[in-house]
């Protein structure tokens, strides 16, 4: 175990219990602001999308400033979140892509772990370090949002808000009905991500334990 990991697993021997440093402050503030972001993206996008079933800001106006707003947040956010593990951290694609033995076996043993062994209480096949804190299931779904989905909402995003001086770029991505076809597909994506993320998120070893390391950053290490 490395010096770094050492000094991030510490026992509290009143209590018999072992905590891992698993979320570093920065990505547990950017994780809240981007839900935040993102929650305000789907309820205005909803709104914008559909004006004549849907009115929750009042105006269509309002829907988008805020929508403009919050687009703008995340995308910075994004980019700082992005440095961050990338530059400082130095460990984005350890983290967040699956390797040979997550896409043979890890993966396969996920699944079966979250359909049969979990409600069996069963342990999770995966041991988080905050080297390797992802199990398979959550790489693969981590790196299709955070690498492809994102980057590809942020990118339609502000095309879509600077139509006339990117109109050229617009063109040659196929036109604008395309772009925002786009940019409403992969936000559907988020919707249905959302949804999934919160279920799995409770599937610790209590419902909250997942949630305490992205409050506070220790996790409580289950011995089995
Ligand atoms: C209100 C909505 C949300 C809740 C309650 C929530 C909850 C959580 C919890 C409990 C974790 C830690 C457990 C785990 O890794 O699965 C987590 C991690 C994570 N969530 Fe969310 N989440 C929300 C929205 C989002 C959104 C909108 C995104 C991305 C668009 C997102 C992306 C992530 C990522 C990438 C991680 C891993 C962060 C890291 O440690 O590097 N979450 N979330």
């Amino acid at each position: 175990m490395s010096a770094h990991n050492e000094q991030a697993l510490h026992t509290e021997h009143a209590e018999h219990a072992e905590y891992i440093y698993l979320t570093p402050m920065p990505v547990r503030i950017w994780h809240w602001i981007n839900a935040l972001g993102i929650v305000t993206l789907c309820v205005t996008g909803l709104q914008i999308r559909f004006p004549e079933y849907v009115n929750i800001f009042g105006t269509y106006k309002a829907a988008i400033r805020l929508h403009n707003t919050a687009g703008i947040t995340v995308s910075i956010f994004y980019a700082i979140w992005f440095a961050y593990y990338l530059i400082v951290k130095g460990n984005l694609f350890k983290l967040y892509v699956p390797n040979t033995y997550d896409i043979k076996m890890g993966i396969f043993r996920q699944v079966l772990y979250y359909f049969y062994y979990f409600f069996k209480g069963g342990p999770s096949p995966h041991h988080a370090t905050p080297d390797d804190k992802f199990n398979p299931m959550q790489k693969v779904a981590y790196m299709g949002l955070m690498l492809v989905l994102l980057p590809l909402v942020i990118l339609t995003g502000i095309l879509i808000l600077n139509v006339a001086p990117l109109r050229e770029m617009i063109m040659l991505l196929g036109g604008l009905k395309i772009l925002v076809s786009a940019h409403f597909l992969i936000a559907c994506c988020f919707c249905a991500f959302l949804f999934v993320h919160i279920y799995l998120a409770t599937m610790g070893h209590t419902m909250l334990a997942h949630f305490k390391p992205m409050w506070d950053g220790w996790e409580e290490v289950k011995h089995h």
